[in-house]
C-alpha cells in the first residue's frame, strides 16, 4: 500500500476531472470454489486499489464530487469471525492509511444511494465485471442486471483510464518489484526445462516461487511446448530434447502490480539452426520494436513494424514472399503472427482491459481494424510517457490455420505454402518484455532476464 496522501490525491483528481455527483466504487467479495468456506485466493478490484488502496473483501466507497466527501463503508469482524480467520486493523484505522476519515457499516451504503436517487443526483459507476457485483449493484440500486451497462458513467471510465494509464515512479517501482519476482521465475525455468521432465512440474515451480516471494501469478503460467496455442494453459506433456518451449510468465508484487515476460527455451540446452533463425527474427523484431517505443509513437505503428521485420525475415527462409510492405498490409503475415504486439500493463496485467478494451487502447483517431490479426491489437493509440507497455513479437505455426488459409488459397501471393509445410510442428517463438515509456523514449523494466541465444542456451543447460 502507499501513503494516505498518494491515495487522497488521486481522488482528488479523479473529483476534479468529473462535473457533479456520487462516484461509487465497488471492492471484491469473497468468490467460493466450491463451497462458501473454500474460496478462491482473494483479488481486490484493481480500480477500488488504485483510490481506495483497501485489500479487503467486502467493501465500498462513495465519493461525492459536488461536497467532497468521502465515505468507507466496511465492518469490523464478529468475535465469532475472529475465531475462525483473527483479529484485524479496525475497519476505522483502515480507512484512516488511505486517508479516508468518514467510515460507515456495509448495511448504510444502500441508503445513502437511495437518498442520492431521491435527490436524482448523478451516480457514477465502473462497468462491473463479476457476476457478484452486477447482482450488488442490482440489490443496491433496484437495476435490473441487463441495463446496468446502460448506467455506466462514460465519463468515470475516461477519467479512470486517464489517471490509471499513467504510472508515477511509486508504481513503476512496484512493477519493478514484481518483474523482480518475475527474474526469478524464469530463469528457474530456464534451469528446469530439460528432456523428460513434464511441463507441470516447471509450472508449479514458477507459482512456488512468485507465492514464496510474497506475490502470486498476475495471471496463469502459460508453459508449453506446444506455444503455437498462444494462451496454453495445459501443463500436461513431457518435454523432449529438441523441443521449445514457450514460458510466459509473471510475478504479482505484494501491492498488486503485474509482470509479464516471455522467453522460448530450447530443451536439451541447444537452438536447432532451425529454430535459431526463427528466433532470431523475433529477437531482431523485439529490439527494433522496443528501440521504436517514444511519446507520441502510435502503438500501432510498432506494431506494423515488427509485422514487417516478421514479413522480411519469413521472406529471407522462403516461408513469406513478394513486397513486404504489401504483405503486411493485405494481413498475409498474421498467419504466422496472429496477435497484437502488445498491452498496456500495470494493476492488471492487461491494464484496465475490465473497462473496456478500445477505452484503453484506441481513441477518436484510431480505429480497431476489422483484419485477422491486427484486430487483435489490444493497444493502438498514441504512447504517452508514463505508460507501461509489453512489446511482444512471435512467430507461430498453427497446423489448423495453415490448413484452413492453404484450403482457401489465402494470401497465396505471400506465402509459400510447400515450405510452410515443412514446419507445421515447429510449435512458435515468442519473446515479451515490459517497458515504461518517458519523456525521451523508454525504458526496458525490471533485471535483464536472459534473451539472446547464447545466454538462453546457457542457462538452459545449467
Ligand atoms: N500473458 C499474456 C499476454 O502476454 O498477453
Ligand atoms: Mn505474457
Ligand atoms: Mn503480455
Amino acid at each position: 500500500m502507499f501513503d494516505a496522501e498518494t491515495y487522497r490525491d488521486r481522488r482528488s483528481r479523479l473529483r476534479s476531472s468529473l462535473d457533479s455527483g456520487l462516484i461509487l466504487f465497488l471492492g471484491h467479495d469473497e468468490s467460493p470454489m466450491n463451497f462458501k468456506d473454500n474460496p478462491y485466493r482473494f483479488r481486490q478490484d484493481s480500480s477500488f486499489l488504485y483510490f481506495l488502496g483497501l485489500d479487503s473483501p467486502g467493501l465500498a466507497g462513495v465519493i461525492d464530487v459536488d461536497e467532497g466527501r468521502e465515505i468507507l463503508f466496511g465492518d469490523d469482524p464478529t468475535v465469532d469471525e475472529i475465531v475462525w480467520t483473527g483479529p484485524r486493523t479496525p475497519f476505522a484505522e483502515q480507512a484512516e492509511a488511505v486517508g479516508v476519515s468518514e467510515t460507515k457499516p456495509t448495511s448504510q451504503l444502500a441508503e445513502v444511494l437511495t437518498t442520492a436517487r431521491e435527490q436524482e443526483r448523478a451516480i457514477h459507476l465502473l462497468p462491473p465485471l463479476r457476476p457478484q457485483s452486477v447482482l450488488e449493484l442490482q440489490r443496491l440500486l433496484g437495476l435490473a442486471p441487463e441495463t446496468i451497462d446502460e448506467q455506466v458513467s462514460r465519463q468515470l471510465v475516461r477519467a479512470v483510464i486517464d489517471q490509471r494509464a499513467n504510472k508515477s515512479n511509486e508504481e513503476i517501482a512496484e512493477i519493478e518489484g514484481a518483474l523482480e519476482i518475475t527474474w526469478g521465475m524464469h530463469t528457474e525455468a530456464m534451469k528446469m526445462a530439460r528432456p523428460g521432465v513434464r511441463e507441470q512440474e516447471v509450472a508449479g515451480a514458477v507459482e512456488g516461487i512468485a507465492v514464496a516471494r510474497g506475490g502470486a501469478l498476475a495471471f496463469p503460467v502459460i508453459f508449453s511446448v506446444r506455444g503455437e496455442v498462444l494462451h496454453n494453459h495445459s501443463h500436461g506433456n513431457i518435454m523432449q530434447e529438441g523441443d521449445l518451449a514457450i514460458h510466459d510468465s509473471g510475478g504479482e508484487s505484494p501491492g498488486h502490480y503485474a509482470g509479464d515476460i516471455t522467453r522460448t527455451i530450447p530443451i536439451g540446452g541447444r537452438f536447432s539452426e532451425r529454430q535459431k533463425e526463427i528466433y532470431t527474427i523475433v529477437h531482431t523484431a523485439l529490439d527494433e520494436s522496443i528501440e521504436a517505443v517514444a511519446p507520441g509513437v502510435p502503438f500501432r505503428d510498432i506494431h506494423l513494424l515488427a509485422s514487417r521485420r516478421i514479413a522480411a525475415g519469413l521472406g529471407e527462409l522462403g516461408l513469406m514472399r513478394g513486397d513486404v510492405d504489401e504483405a503486411v498490409e493485405a494481413g498475409a503475415h498474421a498467419l504466422f503472427f496472429p496477435h497484437g504486439l502488445g498491452h498496456m500493463m500495470g494493476l492488471d496485467v492487461h491494464d484496465m482491459e475490465g473497462l473496456g478494451e478500445d477505452d484503453v487502447g484506441y481513441d477518436e483517431t484510431t480505429e480497431r481494424s476489422s483484419k485477422f490479426g491486427l484486430g487483435y491489437l489490444r493497444l493502438a493509440r498514441a504512447l504517452q510517457p508514463g505508460f507501461v507497455i509489453t512489446v511482444e513479437p512471435g512467430i507461430y505455426f498453427i497446423p489448423q490455420l495453415i490448413d484452413r488459409w492453404r484450403s482457401e488459397g489465402k494470401h497465396e501471393e505471400f506465402i509459400d505454402y510447400e515450405r510452410v509445410e515443412a514446419y507445421r510442428d515447429f510449435g512458435g517463438v515468442r519473446i515479451e518484455d515490459d517497458v515504461v515509456v518517458l519523456d525521451d523514449g523508454h525504458r526496458i523494466l525490471g533485471r535483464p532476464i536472459p534473451r539472446a541465444i547464447e545466454e538462453v542456451e546457457d542457462w538452459a543447460s545449467r
